[in-house]
């Protein structure tokens, strides 16, 4: 579409969207538009540009050559460095300096510094804003006392194509669900203010639709529609931009054909001009130069300046921006204005981030450095074990198999049962798997009996060369894949020896964490290697089996569903991960996390998300060779749907009452349920709430969540679960790009899941 089209349909936008219009200028600080500018007179071209670098130390940018830049005030930020000591002595070159800019120091922080909490999926899968806060406000404390002013996080990419490894770092398919938790993280990360020493400025990520890249592949393509886009998949950006996040980060893909980073309607239309938003904007690491490989730029210098040109105001691992801005400059492709606009920008940062009043504000002196940077009292411990607890998901309990009892003689059993690096997920900062604690340790604490603790590795997570290659190559992050030198058939035969001298048997398979990560698509969704055949041999043991899963992605386990008796998803769940799977798996701790995005039963079914259109010729359940929208050689749906998880504990919900049967605009229609605990023991459930447009001008999804409660039970006790629904709940993007409510019936659904639903219908007059 032409720009010209474009910003007729953003003046289209109604006043509730994603719209202009909605998003009022906050007022200016004029204190800190003075310093800047004041700043900015004085600055060479040279040291203009120099701020727009953001750069790690490597290859292309040795230490030496980076201390030399900052010396020359010709950077503006390193990422990837981290410590009080090491950042001081870059500080302090800058501030040698002619203008004595300080820097800023940036990491990837997804899900936790020191203390590891889990992976996206799993503080998705505890459907607890106040958790998700909680692993923000350690993470920010923990990366501010190492140095660090950002952090490249949240990651809020939609993902419903489990074979993206990315899928692992975000929070889920939903788009209600992962804009509130991005802005709960965005809030914990920076606090009230940016320029307090324990906060730090958030970079939410990857702007925008990374997660819809074209099956599941990394880097690849987006194609979508804008109702889509407006209705699915920006919400989270917005978020974070609304929640005041101080930087965003690109995405390395096109979209619609254009590159985000050269992407002049992404930046300076929707996210700038629309959305008001004024903070940094990053590329990817090394995007500016990927855009000669995309094929919207012949060279590098062609790059530099549609990223300029673009909006772009740091270049992350950059060389185009030091090299070609100045010729740029000169020969008038680029203007003063391109560069000045950026510049002010990074400036706008460092001093949001208090670095001009106190460039040690997070670095310290070195007399209060800590002695020993890895220190036990450095981790939160008892915080991280409490959110790891939420997030596991019990997906199976058949003859109530869990939790175990203590005085059982256990077998615990998988490639993943001792693994203290796999447990702490991909990007784990600088976590350190020593200080983990493995599936084998949390049920050895929780035993205390070593007798009664029997194991078994049974398999690899992979014997497969392709896949070792992949994972284990030279410099591989992380290369960490273990291979046990005996054969399969003599593992399985060990891991049956011992199930047979065991009361019950635990499994811990799934994918070690690179499996899951950047780069790291798949296009199988199976257990790897022997895991299956384990599953199998165990089983044909008699013993009853718990599948503990430790993966970064929905898998294909209708097999191992069958075969086990429990199945307890924990994704990655950091560094009390195994205390916390022992708390579940003994019964200390009742599961209450929930699916935050669907597994299908095999990969031909991607995507499996569970809000999506009705067809023509929906499924009918009561006629199942009816020829309708379906694969005939699969059972129907997924797996184990959208926000699905078990208790220990059962739950009955009412019929669903409403306060009114029609809802006039600017009204608030009540819908609440009676939820009551039925079962022996107390726990905890989450409380969904689905609307579905039952005609509109654009079809609309079959459900889509606009609440969720969770709510706490003691055994036999009841709760009115009340939701309020207005006319906002019920707006989506038209085909027109209106943001609007239309007349007619809807369907409320309320369930504990997104399958099992109570369902009531109203009108929206
Ligand atoms: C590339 C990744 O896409 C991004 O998420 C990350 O923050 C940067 N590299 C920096 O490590």
């Amino acid at each position: 579409m032409r720009k010209a089209a474009w910003l007729i349909l953003v003046t289209l936008l109604s006043s509730d969207g994603i719209g202009a219009q909605s998003w009022p200028e906050s007022a200016p600080d004029y204190a800190k538009l003075h310093f800047i500018d004041k700043l900015m007179r004085q600055m060479t071209v040279e040291e203009k540009i120099g701020q727009l670098r953001l750069n790690c130390i490597g290859a292309q940018s040795p230490r030496e050559q980076l201390l030399e830049e900052a010396g020359a005030s010709t950077l503006g930020g390193i990422f990837y460095a981290v410590g009080r000591s090491e950042l001081r002595e870059f500080q302090d070159a800058a501030l040698r300096s002619r203008l004595k800019i300080p820097l800023f120091f940036a990491y990837d922080v997804i899900h936790g510094h020191r203390t590891l909490f889990p992976i996206g999926l799993g503080l998705a899968s505890t459907w607890d804003t106040d958790a998700i806060a909680l692993s923000g406000r350690i993470a920010a404390k923990e990366a501010s006392a190492d140095g660090l002013d950002m952090v490249f996080s949240p990651m809020v990419d939609i993902a419903r194509d489990p074979r993206w490894g990315r899928a692992s770092e975000g929070w889920g398919e939903d788009t209600h669900l992962s804009a509130r938790y991005t802005e709960s993280m965005v809030n914990a990360l920076q606090g009230a203010t940016l320029d307090a020493a324990g906060n730090v400025m958030a970079s939410a990520k990857h702007f925008a639709l990374y997660g819809a890249a074209e099956g599941g592949r990394d880097y690849n393509s987006v194609d979508m529609s804008l109702p889509r886009m407006y209705q699915d998949y920006l919400p989270p950006y917005r978020a974070a931009v609304k929640a005041g996040v101080g930087a965003m980060m690109l995405t390395y893909v096109a979209i619609n054909g254009i590159p985000a980073t050269s992407n002049i309607w992404l930046i300076r239309d929707l996210l700038r001009q629309q959305w008001r938003f004024k903070g940094l904007v990053i590329t990817d690491f090394n995007a500016v130069a990927e855009l000669v490989s995309h094929g919207v730029a012949r060279d590098g210098r062609e790059a530099a300046m549609l990223a300029i040109k673009a909006g772009v105001s740091m270049s992350m691992s950059d060389t185009y921006f030091r090299d070609e801005l100045p010729g740029l400059l000169q020969s008038g492709a680029v203007s003063q204005k391109d560069i000045d606009d950026a510049v002010r920008e990074v400036l706008g940062a460092k001093y949001d981030l208090g670095l001009f009043a106190d460039p040690y504000l997070r670095i310290g002196t070195a007399k209060d450095d800590p002695a020993d940077i890895n220190a036990e009292h450095r981790l939160h411990r008892a915080q991280v074990r409490d959110v790891a607890r939420k997030s596991l998901v019990l997906l199976k309990n058949d003859r109530a198999v869990l939790p175990l009892d203590k005085t059982a003689v256990v077998a615990v059993v998988g490639p993943l049962a001792k693994s203290r690096v796999d447990i702490l997920g991909n990007w784990s900062s600088i976590g350190s798997s020593a200080q983990a604690i493995s599936v084998y340790d949390g049920i050895a604490h929780a035993l205390d009996a070593p007798n009664r603790l029997l194991y078994a590795r049974g398999a690899d997570v992979t014997g497969d060369p392709l896949v070792l290659d992949y994972l284990n190559a030279p410099g591989a992050n992380p290369a960490d894949v273990e291979v046990d030198p005996r054969s399969p058939t003599r593992m399985l035969q060990e891991a049956m020896d011992v199930a047979r001298q065991a009361d019950v048997v635990v499994v811990v398979v799934g994918e070690s964490r690179g499996m899951s990560y950047e780069g790291a698509s798949r296009a199988s969704l199976a257990l790897p290697g022997y895991q299956t055949q384990l599953i199998s041999a165990l089983k044909s043991t008699g013993k009853p089996l718990v599948l503990v899963l430790m993966n970064g992605r929905p898998l294909s386990i209708g097999v191992e569903h069958q075969l086990a008796d429990a199945v307890l998803e924990t994704w990655y769940s950091g560094t009390e991960g195994g205390n916390a799977i022992a708390d579940v798996l003994f019964g200390d701790y009742n599961p209450s996390g929930k699916l935050p995005i669907s597994f299908p039963r095999s990969v031909g079914q991607v995507p499996t998300y569970y809000s999506h259109l009705n067809t023509s010729r929906p499924y009918q359940a009561d006629a199942p060779r009816a020829v309708t929208s379906r694969y005939f050689d699969e059972a129907y749906g997924p797996l184990y749907p959208f926000g699905f998880g078990l208790s220990y504990t059962n739950f009955s919900v009412s019929d669903i009452t409403l306060t009114r049967q029609s809802l006039k605009r600017g009204e608030a229609l009540g819908a609440s349920v009676v939820v009551k605990n039925i079962g022996q023991r107390a726990g905890g459930t989450v409380v969904q709430l689905y609307i579905h447009d039952i005609s509109a001008s654009i079809s609309r999804p079959v459900k889509e969540l606009k609440g969720f409660q969770k709510i706490m039970l003691q055994a036999g006790e009841e709760q009115v679960v009340h939701f309020n629904l207005s006319e906002e709940d019920l707006k989506f993007y038209n085909a027109q790009l209106e943001y609007a409510a239309e007349p007619g019936e809807f369907s409320v659904m309320i369930g504990l899941d997104s399958r099992e639903v109570k369902q009531r219908r109203f009108e929206l007059l």
